[in-house]
């Protein structure tokens, strides 16, 4: 008999735990049943200190704590509230910004900014371009706006930035829509930790103002969707390419997804935004007008609290640097966790996909479920993903990841020889 069904057809979802968070519940069963030192729990996208626990800054939390309360259960302004909007900016660019038009609006999280920029800058059932290697979410949110997707290969044979794969499926997509919106997820890209370098960054901005140059009536739009952006490059070199994305044709708008779950270990505060780079006022007019509106038809306002927390730490200069310090001394843990692991994997012949900075690593593999349903077995627990596995280092000591590369290797094998 045919099941049921009250929701509408294009809403009809499978149900079942998100296959990140399955994993990472029997994980921490497993950890209960025979302790921390006995398995490697690489699923989760948070930074962790070496025993297990969740890193907190207190420059974040003894700020957000010290606020007046009507300062937290307040509303805050529908896009934002005024000095936040300002200070995101900052957080944002910090002293790379470029020349445009620049608004924010604030979402909660940078979910909410890929959310906007898909909703209001693609049509219905258009497609979005994404790397073949990708956030997960970014299917979800097309498919809740009733979009598609559609990747080309985020790596050529060197292993950098696939630029001509890049330019090959915006063309196509302009040739069908007319309008493109690119998704590149950079700097320390999830789940690979590519950072596209800035001499990578010039040929696409150059390939972005031709194009727009040459179609006039086209739109091109880049997110960039940068979670990640405080754990990459050395002090601030990591935002030099904003700078590159400035002075683009009136086709072209530059729009930035800015999250502070990570950089400022805010995740479920919900605290973001959207911020754009705008040809002209008008543009970025617009662009405030339409986002402010799709705060309201979905969420409202965001969340007060956490504004007046960012907004307090970039207008106190002693808070400013307790957080910038609590950020660099976590950062040089991921990077040396990091290291260990690539430095494990090279020295055993474990390929990975080219890693640069940040939460991931991962593993290119032909059957990544049954690798990871095996190494399970062996008290590690690491992420399948269509084309790979994703190790986080965010979440696992130096010491266990520089043991992990051999026991992925050995499942890898074992499981390549079965078929
Ligand atoms: C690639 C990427 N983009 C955006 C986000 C947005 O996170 P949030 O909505 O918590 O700010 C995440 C979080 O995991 C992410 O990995």
């Amino acid at each position: 008999m045919k099941k049921a069904q009250m929701v509408i057809e294009s809403s009809a979802r499978e149900g079942g735990t998100d296959p990140i968070f399955r994993i990472a519940g029997a994980a921490e069963k497993r950890t209960k049943e025979y302790g921390a030192d006995a398995v490697i729990n690489s699923t989760i996208g948070a930074l962790m200190d070496d025993n297990g626990d969740l890193v907190t800054f207190n420059a974040v939390y003894d700020t957000l704590k010290g606020l007046p309360n009507h300062l937290i259960a307040n509303y805050s302004g529908l896009s934002g509230q005024p000095d936040f909007l300002e200070k995101v900016i900052e957080a944002c660019f910090k002293s790379c910004k470029p020349e445009g038009y620049i608004r924010s609006v604030a979402t909660p999280g940078g979910t909410g900014a890929v959310r906007h920029a898909f909703y209001n800058y693609t049509e219905f059932g258009d497609t979005i371009l994404l790397t073949d290697w990708y956030w997960a979410p970014y299917k979800t949110i097309a498919h809740e706006c009733r979009r598609e997707v559609t990747t080309f290969p985020m790596y050529n044979e060197k292993g950098t930035f696939n630029i001509e794969g890049f330019k090959k499926s915006v063309l196509e997509l302009l040739d069908q829509q007319k309008r493109v919106l690119a998704v590149l997820n950079t700097p320390a890209h999830n789940p690979t930790g590519y950072t596209i370098s800035d001499d990578e960054w010039k040929e696409i901005v150059a390939f972005v103002a031709k194009t727009a140059n040459d179609q006039p009536d086209s739109k091109i739009i880049l997110l960039v969707d940068l979670a990640y952006i405080d754990f990459a490059g050395e002090g601030e070199d990591a935002r030099n390419f904003m700078t590159l994305l400035s002075g683009l044709p009136h086709n072209v708008l530059t729009l930035y997804a800015f999250s502070a779950s990570k950089s400022y270990t805010m995740y479920g505060l919900r605290n973001g935004a959207i911020i754009c780079v705008a040809p002209t006022q008008d543009i970025a007019d617009e662009f405030v007008n339409t986002c402010t509106f799709s705060n309201r038809g979905n969420w409202s306002n965001g969340t007060r609290g956490a504004m007046e927390t960012i907004t307090k730490i970039f207008s106190t200069e002693e808070l400013y640097h307790q957080a910038m310090a609590e950020q660099s001394f976590y950062k040089s843990i991921l990077k040396a966790r990091a290291k260990a692991f690539v430095e494990e994997a090279n020295a055993i012949d474990l390929k990975l996909v080219t890693y640069c900075d940040g939460f991931f690593i991962s593993i290119p593999c032909k059957d990544p479920k049954a690798v990871s349903t095996l190494l399970m077995e062996k008290n590690m627990f690491i992420v399948a993903l269509g084309k790979g596995l994703r190790f986080a280092p965010c979440a696992v000591s130096e010491e266990k990841c520089r043991r992990s590369p051999a026991l992925i290797l050995q499942a890898i094998k074992e499981i390549e020889d079965c078929v």
